[in-house]
């Protein structure tokens, strides 16, 4: 996809990685609005407030950008909360349903408020979110894990589904990246910079690829098609000894 001269709606784009994208795409010229709950720290770019677990909050930000910008092309779901959970303590029910309820309901209600207007405009790209760990799991994470290979089979469906109406579907699929504080506990995490170097290479191939993944997350990816995946399970699974009680 060409990122100039778009009009792009990063939903999830008040800060880490999807500031950093936003960032990226109003470098190359596309007029960009980012959306979060959190939109004060942002005075660079135009924000809309949006809360994606909130079902009235994501159709007034539509409405919002919409009449602002009746030419919007690329909508970004990239809103996402990554928690640990402890699934010997009961109480971990909390985060998993936060979890859902934003990384992946969110991620269908801002599609499902946008696809009728790319539709109607015959074109434009969805850019779905998920993860390395949608296909490889970490222990410590289970429902975001199931949430993004929620939205990674949601995906697939949609790009099935619009299929014809000339709106492409992409999935971006990062691997450990320097944000949300990844940076303090995983040495092993991508600098935002780079990591961005490589998904604009990749996004702006023509015609877009499917997927966006950048060298990193091929070993997440591939773990099933490689025969590496039970040795990756079992080594990652080690984290479970930061958990209380546990060692
Ligand atoms: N960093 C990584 O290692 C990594 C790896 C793979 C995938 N990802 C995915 O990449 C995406 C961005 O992650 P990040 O690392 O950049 O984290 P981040 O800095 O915490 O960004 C998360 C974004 O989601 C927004 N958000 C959270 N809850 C929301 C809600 N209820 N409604 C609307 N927006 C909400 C936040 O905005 P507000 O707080 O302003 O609402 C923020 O803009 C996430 O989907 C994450 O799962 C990250």
């Amino acid at each position: 996809m060409d990122i100039s001269g778009r009009t792009v709606l990063i939903a999830g784009g008040t800060s880490g990685i999807g500031l950093g994208l936003a960032r990226r795409f109003a470098d190359a010229g596309s007029t960009v609005v980012v959306g979060g709950r959190g939109t004060g720290r942002i005075d660079d770019l135009e924000t809309v407030k949006i809360d994606v677990t909130d079902p009235g909050s994501v159709l007034l930000a539509r409405d919002e950008v919409l009449a602002h910008h009746p030419g919007l092309d690329v909508v970004v779901t990239m809103s996402g909360v990554m928690l640990v959970e402890d699934l010997r303590d009961p109480a971990h029910i909390a985060q998993a349903e936060t979890t859902v309820a934003t990384n992946l309901l969110g991620t269908i209600r801002v599609i499902d408020a946008f696809t009728p207007h790319l539709i109607e405009r015959g074109g434009g790209t969805i850019v779905t979110v998920t993860s390395g760990i949608a296909f490889l799991p970490f222990p410590l994470m289970p429902t975001y894990g199931a949430s993004k290979a929620g939205v990674h089979a949601y995906t697939e469906s949609l790009r099935a589904q619009l299929a014809g109406t000339g709106v492409e579907v992409t999935e971006l699929v990062p691997p450990a990246v320097a944000t949300a504080g990844q940076e303090k506990v995983n040495p092993a995490a991508l600098p935002l910079e780079g990591f961005l170097d490589e998904v604009v290479e990749l996004i702006s191939e023509n015609p877009t690829p499917d997927e966006i993944l950048v060298k990193g997350v091929h070993q997440h990816r591939w773990a099933e098609r490689d025969g590496t995946y039970a040795g990756l399970v079992e080594r990652r699974s080690r984290s479970l000894e930061t958990l209380p009680g546990r060692s």
